[in-house]
């Protein structure tokens, strides 16, 4: 796709495929407004990270996205194409794969078998047809060599570290061939070793063409790794912008230490 897109505060820039965005995204939980009209928009081919601080809605903003929850108002549209309120295996069909910020994996399984069942399955029939065919186990091999993770192939999820069922978990993401890649938290808990070694495998999924969208506390990785941070704070975007420039925002400081 060419030609120049306008940015949300009505400017030019160069051309990317128009990627992910929300407007007027809004979510409450009784009288809480987790995501409040928030209107925001993350370009194809960069990694992106949603920072904030706790209760900020950034969860709550995957959620809707991804169609765990419905939203009160607003709309998701995907390259040009609204997707609000669509079922979530709709939503991963279209592309957009996610991590949870609390790892979702099968503990009494092994890691081979975790990423066969994370194939995108419409049905048990189709599931249990699809784990069994050779190229998923295949691909599931490959994936497991890709992060590290083959030599504990036959070692069942749940005996294997936290950082390393974080890495299961991307892998299963990776299953389905998203091209929009979100994780909630991806170095919540992760030891530093393993936090690089997410952090490189971020970097060569992106160089493949991979976009991001990443929900982080930890800093230095989201500084060290994004395109462009979007902040949030109570429900909606407060400042955006390259890493540097976001760091040095005073509303930024504001929302996160309250000065
Ligand atoms: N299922 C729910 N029911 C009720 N309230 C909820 C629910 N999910 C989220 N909330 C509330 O919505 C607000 C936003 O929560 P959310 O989990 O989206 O924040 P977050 O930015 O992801 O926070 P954290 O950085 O701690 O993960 C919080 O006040 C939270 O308590
Ligand atoms: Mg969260």
């Amino acid at each position: 796709m060419s030609g120049d897109a306008t940015t949300a505060d009505g400017g030019q820039r160069t051309a990317a495929p128009a990627g992910l965005r929300t407007e007027g995204l809004t979510k409450s939980f009784g009288g809480v407004r987790a995501v409040n009209e928030a209107t925001v928009s993350f370009r194809d081919g960069q990694i992106n990270a949603l920072i904030g601080p706790n209760g900020s809605g950034k969860t709550t903003f995957f959620n809707c996205v991804t169609g765990m929850i419905k939203p009160d108002s607003g709309s998701v549209i995907f390259r040009d194409k609204e997707i609000t309120g669509r079922a979530p295996h709709r939503i991963a069909r279209g592309g957009i794969g996610r991590s949870f910020q609390l790892c979702r994996i099968f503990p009494r399984m092994t890691l081979l078998e975790n990423l066969l069942v994370a194939v995108r399955a419409r049905n048990l029939r189709e599931l249990m047809a699809g784990s069994r065919q050779p190229e998923a186990v295949d691909r599931a091999r490959e994936l497991l060599v890709r992060v590290g993770l083959d030599h504990l192939e036959n070692a069942e999820a749940g005996n294997i570290s936290y950082g390393q069922q974080k890495l299961l978990e991307l892998a299963g993401v990776l299953m389905s061939d998203p091209d929009t890649i979100m994780l909630d938290e991806p170095a919540g808990g992760v030891n530093p070793a393993l936090i690089g070694r997410i952090g490189t495998l971020v970097r060569e999924l992106n160089a493949e063409g991979k976009t991001f969208l990443i929900v982080e506390h930890n800093m230095d990785m989201v500084m060290s790794l994004s395109h462009h941070v979007v902040v949030f704070d109570r429900g909606r975007p407060i400042a955006e912008g390259p890493p540097s420039v976001v760091q040095s925002d005073p509303r930024v400081l504001e929302a996160y230490l309250g000065v």
